[in-house]
């Protein structure tokens, strides 16, 4: 194999493959523009660490490294039989959100089909119990680590699991009381189940924004793959959102635009979604480190351009060999990193003072802040916050591009490349949210993956507070003018 050792190591081995349910109809996971843009052969490579590490939409993978709770659920075996590959699972023991889903609701079972099952023997338990066994299956005959075999159904109420091989075979357990079992990746699987249902003819199979309803819209859907979402509590420093801030966008939506609110599904699914939307950014964003480091060199257009596309092709794979291994440990570690500090209570937004209650005062003193050379509010929001500033007019810069780059046409972008209108502040429509600690979020962090920039350094605290109350009364002050 081509494949650098290291690489095997961190992906091949580590991660585990789950077979998914009617595989033969699951759509794939598409590569992004960028991608398509490599040569052929850094292409295949890309393509090939994708696959490792995170499988296809009817074949997931649990990557265990990654800051996702891919769910597992175990316990001890009591019983073995009656027939081939049935397990009645004696006392249970369950963890991670897998719990909570699947013992629970009918709906979530589904995502127990298919999940891997490894299986630990009663003398090695004590070394494997506080380790996730699987990580080791790769490589077979160490530790006293079973083979990797699916759930084929599992009974609730009976506790008896049934389990096939890698085919969907009936296996012959060499399995005895006492020994432990693991079932991994069910969550994740419920999850991908609940996303395609609700979410995938808008956000796309890839999480890329672009699904099959995403034509007929002017704000599109988000392409998580960038791992920015623009409504979240999180500090202008911590890139991600948090679990809740992509829970409370669910549950809620996005008011004016055609994100639904989906406060129906139960709290259960809506966390395995907001999993598997988490999963889906963190592939993207894997496949664009990849791209990154890749595409100066061995772009398409570079092999057009070489004098010898065979030198070129060797110089990528001596270059591959070398460093692809570190390279996408570092890459891994970044992710796990960016998430996991998403998810700190400091990275949220939360003023030490409190909110200055809302008066004349305080609303002519925010409207002069609005209006003033340190915060430009008006610049883009225009001075009676219609959203018509002069930015909507101006050429700007492009983003993805090198500073200074100027759009052809006027306007703001986003960092998807959309045109981006600032907000009318005059119909009182927050997207992120309309409760005062809302607004103080967007000002203090800026919007991200927007030219709205973060003015937490700027103002001080009872500075926002004032232009928040400031923003909360345009809608009535335009009232009051006589619209
Ligand atoms: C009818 C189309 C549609 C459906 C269905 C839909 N979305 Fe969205 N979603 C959107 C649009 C449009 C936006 C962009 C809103 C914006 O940019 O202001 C969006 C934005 C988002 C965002 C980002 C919000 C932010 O702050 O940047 C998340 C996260 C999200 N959707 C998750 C989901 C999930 C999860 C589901 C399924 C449970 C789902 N969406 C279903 C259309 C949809
Ligand atoms: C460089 C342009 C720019 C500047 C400067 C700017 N904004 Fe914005 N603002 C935007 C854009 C663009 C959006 C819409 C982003 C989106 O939803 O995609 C927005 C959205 C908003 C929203 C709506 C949030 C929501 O939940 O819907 C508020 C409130 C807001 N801005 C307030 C302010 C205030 C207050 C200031 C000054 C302290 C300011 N903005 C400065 C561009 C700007």
């Amino acid at each position: 194999m081509s494949v650098n050792r290291s690489i095997s190591i961190i992906l091949l081995c580590a991660a585990l493959p789950l077979a998914g349910c009617d595989s033969s109809r699951a759509p794939a996971f598409q590569l992004s523009e960028q991608s398509l843009g490599l040569s052929g052969f850094a292409q295949e490579k890309v393509q090939g660490e994708l696959d490792a590490g995170f499988g296809s939409p009817a074949e997931l993978v649990v990557w265990p490294e990654l800051e996702v709770d891919f769910g597992q659920f175990g316990g001890t075996i009591g019983k073995v039989g009656p027939r081939p590959g049935t397990i009645r699972i004696g006392q249970t023991e369950t963890d991670g959100l897998a719990s909570l889903s699947t013992l629970g609701n009918e709906k979530l079972l589904s995502g127990l089909k298919g999940a891997a099952v490894v299986v630990a023997k009663a003398s090695n338990a004590a070394e494997s119990s506080d380790t996730v066994a699987p990580v080791e299956t790769g490589s077979g005959e160490n530790s006293g680590v079973s083979d990797v075999y699916r759930v084929a159904s599992y009974d609730v109420d009976s506790r008896l699991l049934t389990v096939v091989d890698g085919a969907g075979q009936p296996v012959q357990l060499d399995v005895s009381e006492g020994d432990t079992v693991q079932v991994l990746g069910s969550a994740l699987q419920s999850g991908r189940n609940l996303y395609l249902r609700h979410c995938m003819h808008c956000h796309g199979v890839s999480g890329d924004g672009a699904g099959p309803t995403a034509q007929y819209f002017k704000v599109k859907p988000r392409d998580y793959r960038q791992g920015v979402i623009k409504f979240s509590s999180t500090k202008a420093a911590v890139p991600r959102p948090s679990r809740d801030d992509l829970f409370r966008i669910v549950k809620l939506g996005v008011p004016g635009t055609y994100m639904p609110s989906f406060m129906l599904l139960p709290d259960d699914e809506v966390n395995l979604i907001v999993e598997y939307v988490r999963w889906l950014a963190m592939r993207g964003e894997m496949e664009r480190k990849l791209n990154a480091w890749l595409t100066t060199s061995y772009s398409q257009a570079a092999v057009d351009e070489a004098s010898s596309a065979e030198e070129l092709e060797a110089e990528f794979k001596t270059e591959w060999a070398d460093e692809a291994g570190d390279r996408i440990g570092q890459f891994g570690n970044d992710l796990k990193v960016d998430w996991q500090d998403a998810d700190k209570p400091e990275s949220v937004v939360n003023p030490s003072v409190p909110r200055t209650p809302s008066s004349s005062e305080s609303i002519a003193r925010g409207k002069k802040i609005f209006l003033s050379k340190d915060a430009k509010c008006a610049s883009c929001h225009g001075e009676t916050g219609r959203g018509n500033g002069p930015s909507t007019e101006a050429f700007n810069d492009v983003p993805g591009q090198p500073p200074g780059t100027k759009s052809d046409k006027p306007g703001l972008f986003d960092n998807w490349g959309n045109i981006v209108k600032p907000r009318d502040l005059t119909t009182g429509v927050f997207r992120g949210g309309r409760r005062p600690i809302d607004i103080y979020r967007r000002i203090h962090s800026g919007i991200k993956g927007t030219p709205m920039q973060a003015f937490g350094t700027t103002l001080k605290e009872e500075q926002i507070w004032d232009v928040v109350n400031y923003v909360l009364n345009i809608p009535f002050e335009e009232q009051k003018g006589g619209h």
